[in-house]
């Protein structure tokens, strides 16, 4: 068999509804589903990366940038839910390409979607430390500065240089072990901690959403497209189009649903639900969102770690809700983390269980159920990332990752309708194959925005997966040797 030989999908339909042992627990329901989402997605990108985004590219216009990334996501969105409600297993996009594409590509995204998750926890994981420490600093403790920063940072786009004195990020790495001893404890506790922590963020956001509006400063929208400053992306439209490449990292997340299949109890009906649902309600709340923290501090002013806290800061009547939104961002990215953390080892489950990564990493834990030894291994390498490297190179590697793995997706169901065109499709992805054009089109185009540096460092990442994969996970694949292939 060759590098397009496909998984069979009634062979996948099958392996999703083993139980017993060895097989994840079902126990999340369509509302945990969603609410999974929203903890994935509400976090460092609507906390953080706003402020950057509207200070230097677009002003209040990166509220357009926000309707334009999550229109990305909806689509691709869109394409998503038709995988997850037809093969819903734990794969995600990992496991729709070995069904669709093949093996090769299969194993290209699932290498790719290490940099979504495993990256992506850390790269929250450092933002949240930023929040942490300066929350500590209120409280009049401070940290000794080495201990808070990484040892490295970028300069401009590319040049990675030593921080003086920068040691180890440690309450980033903290966090990452604390999740992982969560995640290894199981699915059902993790989720009921989610539960709680989503609540109160989407609490936080609709209060600062709520009352901000009442003290918004109209001038502060005018001009609401600051006009072009010379080049591309120096705000004017371009500058919407670069800031949505920016806050495009404000909406990953919503396809981490997709990687709790196995553990959905009603996995046709709620992934669809989970997806969308999270994904809706999020570009609801950021729309409204940009347009407060713009309406409420000039966006000139809003390049600073914080700038959801900040732009409270300037309304004294609001000042009980400042320390309120960075106890919101603190609880609130955390739990970005923990999904993050939760899918990057469903994923590797899969890939072990088709015999492309050593079986170890299917091991399930007898008591807890959990995939341990992943959860395991993805911890300690976040950990390490996330104490050592700068949240820039980071952001930036999650988001191209994350992009390039969406149009695959999409291009997956335009191929599946036109081989499988009478498959049963619990959920239809609209309008094919115009959703998935559109989705492959902006997901395509913000990639095309991001620097070269970082399409450098996804091609290295790239080349040392195919290293792997004609290494190891050709020889071992169950596919290749039969079992599980598709014959059409
Ligand atoms: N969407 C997630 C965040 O903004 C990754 O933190």
């Amino acid at each position: 068999m060759g590098l397009l030989a496909r998984k069979s999908i009634t062979e996948l339909q099958q392996e999703a509804s083993e139980t017993g042992e060895g097989t994840l627990k079902r126990v999340l329901t369509a509302s945990n589903l969603t609410l999974l989402g929203i903890g994935a997605i509400i976090g460092a990108g609507i906390f953080v990366l706003t402020g950057t985004a509207a200070a230097l590219y677009a002003g209040p216009a990166v509220m357009w940038s926000f309707v334009l990334a999550g229109s990305g996501c909806l689509f691709a969105g869109l394409c998503y839910a038709e995988f997850a409600s037809m093969i819903p297993i734990a794969g995600s996009a990992y496991t729709y390409g070995y069904a669709t594409l093949g093996e090769f590509i299969a194993w290209i995204i699932g290498w790719d979607l290490v940099l979504e998750y495993l990256f992506g926890a850390a790269t929250v994981a450092v933002g949240w430390s930023g929040y942490f420490g300066a929350f500590l600093h209120r409280l009049g403790i401070d940290l000794p500065a080495g201990f808070m920063s990484a040892p490295l940072a970028v300069e401009g786009t590319h040049n990675l240089t030593r921080v003086p004195g920068g040691v180890m990020n440690v309450p980033a790495v903290a966090l990452i072990l604390l999740m992982t001893v969560l995640l290894v404890i199981g699915i059902k506790e993790s989720a009921r901690f989610n539960n709680v922590i989503v609540y109160i963020k989407i609490a936080i956001v609709v209060l600062v959403i709520g009352f901000g509006f009442l003290h918004v400063t109209k001038a502060n929208w005018h001009p609401f497209v600051p006009p072009n400053t010379g080049g591309f992306g120096n705000f004017g439209w371009s500058g919407v189009i670069r800031a949505a490449g920016v806050v495009f990292f404000a909406y990953i997340g919503f396809d981490a649903v997709s990687t709790a299949a196995q553990e959905a109890k009603n996995p046709q009906k709620d992934m669809p639900v989970g997806i969308l649902m999270s994904l809706a309600i999020c570009t609801v709340l950021y729309i409204l969102m940009s347009l407060v923290i713009t309406g409420l501090a000039h966006y000139t002013t809003l390049n600073v770690p914080h700038p959801v806290a900040f732009a409270l800061e300037n309304i004294p009547a609001l000042s009980w809700l400042t320390y309120l939104v960075e106890i919101g961002a603190i609880m609130g990215l955390a739990s970005v983390v923990l999904v993050m953390l939760m899918g990057q080892p469903r994923i590797f489950f899969s890939m072990s269980r088709d015999g492309l990564l050593p079986p170890v990493f299917g091991k399930v834990h007898p008591k807890f159920q959990t995939p341990y030894v992943t959860t395991i291994v993805t911890g300690v390498i976040a950990a390490i990332v996330a104490g050592l490297f700068p949240v820039a190179l980071l952001g930036e590697l999650v988001s191209i990752g994350t992009l390039l793995a969406f149009v695959i997706v999409c291009a997956g169901v335009i191929v599946l309708r036109y081989r499988s065109p009478n498959m049963v499709r619990p959920f239809k992805t609209p309008l094919v194959p115009l959703v998935p054009i559109l989705g492959i089109l902006i997901c395509g185009g913000l990639m095309a925005g991001l620097p070269g540096d970082t399409w450098l460092r996804l091609v290295i990442w790239m080349a040392i997966g195919i290293v792997i994969y004609f290494t190891y996970g050709r020889k071992h694949s169950k596919v290749q040797r039969g079992i599980g292939a598709a014959t059409d």
